[in-house]
């Protein structure tokens, strides 16, 4: 019933359909609304996915911004249909947002097909939104664009920068060492979201929309522009007049999102220093489209990329500056001869020709090829008998020092018991410690929650520690920083060995040679391995229940397992 004809739009098999009561009930339903009978005749119809919402912060700009990319679509001829997909705000929702990402995305996905919809643009922000969003436009692949919702202007407290997220990992160490007071907590937690729009340091959710410009997805630029930037709304107007050409055009997303675009966004990733949540979306996505993309490409493709771009959580700079500085545009020009230039992108030009006017405004903000600030700068993936299917560190937020380290073993069986044991006095722990965090990967959190940056014992934040090595198998937040291994798989509520650590046992973390290593006996790991039980699942009913008997482990990007792939645009089925 609608099936798509070559040639004709999807869409008008609802509007334009050969039995003429369904074709009726279609149109007439939707006219209640106002509109006039040729929106049903022949015209593109574009779904704007929304993700606003007021309890995702960082999106609650975007009802109103949807109304710019609907004038677009309007000037270029189509038809916008505006509709709500579940939305996840990373700092309210519990137990974490990355819980529903995949919720998110199968809500798209649903969304997407069974709607009469022949483009769709998707407008995120806060760091789930994204990938969420566009796993679920992978699986269904039609042309699509991304309007990211961009950054909140910088953080500034009596005259200094602060950056949303990263202020707040650095807010204990102030406490304990710098005399701040409550009061000044309270101001600057409003000093810290000055505007409408997501997090301004390079983060998950500036990672994501850097992520998304380096696909292809995004016309040229859009990643950096501030979410109160007039030239943000221009950028929405125009994605909804681009959206309309790329139906004409049939410019799908597995035409844009190849294994070369791919390539391009990890060594994209790689100089603009962004987060470590940047590898489980794109594996997620490539997953999605089909596109092959191994844990260990993150590190053979990027990882000796040199970091050019200044910002927090790497450096001390806020998108805001990266876009006065000239933005992403600047950074892919700077790195091109490394990239596919060739790689198609939403406009329908490459990826090259789309840069190759920038110029950087202030080399400070970001550096060029020559003069880096780090010139290693990609996520390394290590492996051993600790993560067998690997584990990852982000080398340009972690402390040099400790890059090649041994020490003891400190364990922490679960979230609650390091907040209930981290600052007792009696805690045998020192700076050559190694802290080590159980049960917060995928299946044990669940949800695979943002805790492996663990704030350090007040005891050594006092004596002016500022690092130590911290290994789990979570996730931190994309503002973190510090010499943090993530990600460990298989997670220790699986079986992997990180659930046999015990407090005391020797750990080597050697990054320049990819390697994490517990120091314990074949004998002894069989001995606890032999006792070990698994623990309890986090729920046995619901959407919780379904995730954990279906996530994937970290290194394949944790979706659902019955969700990798693609089913197609055709329904052929109507409800009539
Ligand atoms: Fe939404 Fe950081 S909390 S982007
Ligand atoms: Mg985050």
């Amino acid at each position: 019933m609608t099936k798509k004809d070559p040639g004709k739009l999807r869409s008008e098999a609802w509007f334009n359909p050969k039995d003429e009561k369904t074709g009726f009930i279609h149109r007439s339903w939707l006219r209640n609304q106002g509109y006039p009978d040729d929106y049903f005749r022949g015209r593109p119809v574009i779904g704007i996915c929304n993700t606003w919402s007021e309890l995702t912060p960082c999106n609650g700009h975007l009802r109103e911004f949807a109304e710019y990319v609907k004038r677009g679509v309007l000037e270029a001829g189509g038809v916008p249909f505006e509709f709500p997909v579940m939305s996840t705000g990373e700092t309210v929702i519990r137990p974490t947002a990355m819980l529903f990402r995949n919720l998110m995305s199968m809500d798209t996905e649903e969304s997407i097909r069974g709607n009469p919809l022949d483009g769709v643009v998707l407008l995120t922000g806060c760091d789930k939104t994204t990938p969420g969003t566009l796993m679920g436009a992978c699986s269904v692949d039609l042309p699509t664009i991304i309007v990211p919702g961009g950054p909140m202007l910088n953080g500034k407290y009596k005259g200094e920068r602060i950056g949303s997220g990263t202020f707040v990992w650095q807010l204990k160490d102030k406490i304990q060492n710098e005399g701040f007071t409550p009061e000044d907590q309270v101001e600057a937690e409003i000093c810290s979201a000055r505007s409408s729009g997501h997090c301004m340091t390079m983060g998950t959710a500036s990672t994501m929309a850097c992520m998304a410009e380096s696909l292809g997805l995004t016309l040229p630029g859009a990643a950096a522009i501030p979410a109160v930037d007039s030239r943000k709304k221009t950028l929405a107007q125009l994605s909804g007049r681009r959206i309309v050409e790329m139906v004409r055009e049939d410019l799908k997303l597995s035409k844009i999102l190849t294994r070369e675009a791919f390539e391009n966004a990890i060594k994209i990733n790689a100089a603009i220093g962004g987060s470590t949540n940047f590898i489980i979306h794109l594996q997620a996505i490539a997953g999605r489209i089909g596109v092959e993309l191994e844990l260990k490409d993150f590190d053979t493709l990027g990882s000796t990329i040199p970091l050019l771009v200044n910002l927090m959580p790497s450096g001390p700079y806020l998108m805001e500056d990266f876009f006065d500085a000239g933005g992403l545009p600047v950074v892919i020009n700077e790195v091109k001869d490394q990239l596919h230039t060739d790689a198609i992108t939403v406009n329908g030009k490459d990826i090259g020709t789309n840069n190759t006017q920038a110029v950087c405004y202030n080399t400070e903000v970001i550096a060029s090829l020559d003069q880096p600030f780090l010139e290693e700068a990609g996520i390394a993936v290590l492996y051993g008998n600790l993560c067998e299917n690997g584990a990852v560190i982000k080398p340009s937020a972690a402390t040099p020092e400790l890059m090649s380290h041994r020490g003891k073993a400190v364990v922490f069986e679960t979230i609650e018991d390091y907040h209930a044991t981290i600052d007792q006095p009696d805690l045998e722990i020192d700076e050559n410690s190694v802290m080590v965090l159980k049960a917060v990967g995928p299946v044990g959190y669940p949800g695979m929650a943002e805790v492996g940056n663990m704030d350090l014992p007040e005891k050594l934040l006092k004596k002016g520690i500022k690092d130590m090595v911290r290994i789990s198998d979570g996730r931190m937040s994309g503002t973190a920083f510090g010499t943090v291994v993530l990600h460990v798989s298989p997670e220790s509520s699986v079986g992997g060995l990180l659930a046999l650590v015990k407090t005391g046992d020797p750990i080597i973390l050697d990054v320049p040679n990819r390697k994490l290593h517990l120091e314990v006996s074949q004998e002894e790991l069989d001995r606890r391995k032999a006792a070990w039980k698994p623990p309890k699942l986090p729920s046995d009913r619901g959407y919780t229940s379904l995730y954990t008997k279906t996530v994937q482990q970290a290194h394949l990007g944790a979706d659902l397992d019955f969700l990798v792939g693609k089913s197609g645009d055709e329904v052929t089925r109507d409800a009539h």
